[in-house]
């Protein structure tokens, strides 16, 4: 194959290989590997997955090394009002599927800067929308184990992985979106959503339960007691972590209980409006003619509510006219 890469991405390279090694040139005692440290982050994890420092004068020396022109620096958005972008912050790189390094992140290394993260600019290479971080290295484990788990965020992504789910991958914050979708389907149809256990966390669940269901995936919620992977795994461990991802929600009744939290309950004007979103989900499910989910689905809600299955079906049906 002697189809050259493109100079934006050798800037990239170049970036990632000085910010790379400045990190590791650094003590330990350094703020930056005490903000590692006490993210169980050891060196091993910051070789594996390329993570660097950024001390201010890392873009003009990949410059020098690349040769190329501060222009293209600013394009890339690694050079902003002529200092560097990422200046005192750890650097992620963001690859695509090909392993190409089309982006970063730079994580603050203390928690009152903000924001918390940056990302480079969007570009033609560099599309958050598009992008699953690790899908790169995961893809093989993603097709061996039929089975892709979804987080949240970079540190996420680093633990599962660092727990042994290397069939993980994160969204960056965003919704998953139909290009994400595509991406998941060449190697799987099968996913567990593990997004934080907040209310950010519960919409981007349903969101993506949305979009992966209109692709036919196979669907399941990890529930678990923590505010986001990376935190269980640190605070309860891999034994944990596994009996976790064992006792996932199935999706349909994922929706019927996070909604009934949502609508709260105790009025028959929220009633009212939680019997309508279910109601859309199972006009949904019927749309795909997913017809073993929708009798799984009416069987719960009759249980949860003591009526009979015949009239909760003629209530969803009615409702969702
Ligand atoms: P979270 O707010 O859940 O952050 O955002 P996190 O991943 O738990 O971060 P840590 O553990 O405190 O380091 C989830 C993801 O959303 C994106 C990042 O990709 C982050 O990992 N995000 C978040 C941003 O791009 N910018 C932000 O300011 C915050
Ligand atoms: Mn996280
Ligand atoms: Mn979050
Ligand atoms: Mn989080
Ligand atoms: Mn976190």
């Amino acid at each position: 194959d002697i189809k050259t890469k493109p100079k934006e991405i050798e800037l990239n390279e170049s970036y990632l290989k000085i910010t790379h090694e400045k990190l590791l040139s650094l003590k330990k005692g350094h703020k930056v590997w005490r903000f590692l440290e006490k993210r169980g982050i050891n060196e091993n994890t910051v070789k594996e997955f390329e993570l660097g420092f950024s001390s201010g004068n890392e873009v003009e020396k990949s410059l020098d090394d690349t040769l190329f022109e501060t222009k293209m620096a600013v394009e890339m958005g690694l050079m902003n009002n002529g200092k560097e972008f990422f200046y005192n912050r750890l650097i992620i790189p963001i690859k695509d599927p090909k392993g190409m390094i089309v982006g970063f992140a730079g994580r603050a290394i203390d928690e009152d800067t903000k924001p918390k993260y940056v990302n480079s600019k969007e570009n033609k290479f560099f599309k958050k929308s598009k992008i699953l971080y690790l899908f790169d290295k995961s893809k093989k484990y993603i097709e061996e184990n039929d089975m892709a788990i979804i987080t949240e965020g970079f540190f996420d992504a680093i633990a599962m992985h660092n727990s042994g789910y290397k069939n993980t991958v994160a969204v960056l914050g965003s919704n998953l979106t139909k290009d994400h979708a595509f991406e998941l389907m060449k190697k799987t149809n099968k996913v567990i959503t593990m997004f934080d256990m907040d209310s950010a966390g519960e919409k981007a669940t349903l969101s993506a339960i949305d979009t992966l269901f209109s692709k036919n995936f196979q669907i399941a919620v990890a529930n678990y007691e923590a505010k986001d992977p990376d935190e269980l795994i640190r605070k309860t461990g891999k034994k944990n972590l596994a009996e976790v991802l064992k006792k996932s929600y199935k999706f349909h009744e994922y929706i019927i209980d996070v909604n009934k939290k949502h609508y709260n309950l105790d009025n028959e004007f929220a009633m009212e409006q939680y019997l309508k979103e279910m109601a859309r989900w199972y006009k949904k499910f019927e749309t795909y003619k997913r017809y073993e989910i929708m009798d799984a689905f009416i069987t719960k809600i009759s249980k949860d509510f003591l009526k009979d299955k015949e009239l909760i079906e003629k209530i969803l049906r009615e409702h969702s006219k």
